[in-house]
């Protein structure tokens, strides 16, 4: 599909976290700028959350909480991340079967690494919209 701007983008990630439940593993992928940040912080707002979500480039990981919001959900961006070990020590993987994991930059953790449950793969169009490919669980929702 395609999105044109940025509060598009968030409604995607409204719809998106209506069909997110406890376990899900959300591969986001796409370059620098492309709106993986804003579609995460659409859903993480849109789950319960109030506060500002910001971009976890840094820090790597940020959780998100009961009660906060009712479910718990980790913000990930690997940018950074020099090595997949790292992923251990932040816990990433550790009860990700009670949370939502929700991963910006996927592909630098490496094939095998992680298992997505989904992926959300953007690109940027000539004309500055998004294309947005959704693979979500089995079921392919065709752009
Ligand atoms: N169609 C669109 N969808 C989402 N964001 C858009 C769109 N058009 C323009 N933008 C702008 O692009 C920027 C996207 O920034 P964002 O931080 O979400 O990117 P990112 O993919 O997370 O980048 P990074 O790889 O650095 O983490 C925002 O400034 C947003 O306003
Ligand atoms: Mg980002």
């Amino acid at each position: 599909m395609i999105i044109h701007d940025e509060n598009e983008m968030r409604t995607l990630g409204r719809e998106l976290s209506r069909t997110l439940k406890k376990g899900d593993w959300v591969a986001i992928d796409g370059p620098l700028g492309a709106g993986k940040t804003v579609l995460c912080a659409a859903i993480i707002n849109s789950l319960g959350y109030v506060g500002e979500v910001t971009s976890p480039s840094y820090a790597i990981v940020h959780n998100y909480d009961p009660p906060d919001l009712p479910v718990a959900v980790a913000h990930a961006d690997l940018y950074r991340l020099d090595d997949v070990a790292e992923l251990d020590e932040l816990g990433l993987f550790d009860e990700s079967a009670e949370r939502i994991t929700l991963v910006e930059w996927a592909e630098r953790a490496g094939p095998g690494y992680a298992k997505p449950s989904h992926h959300v793969t953007i690109s940027v169009e000539p004309d500055g919209s998004r294309r947005v490919d959704l693979k979500l669980g089995k079921d392919d929702i065709a752009g």
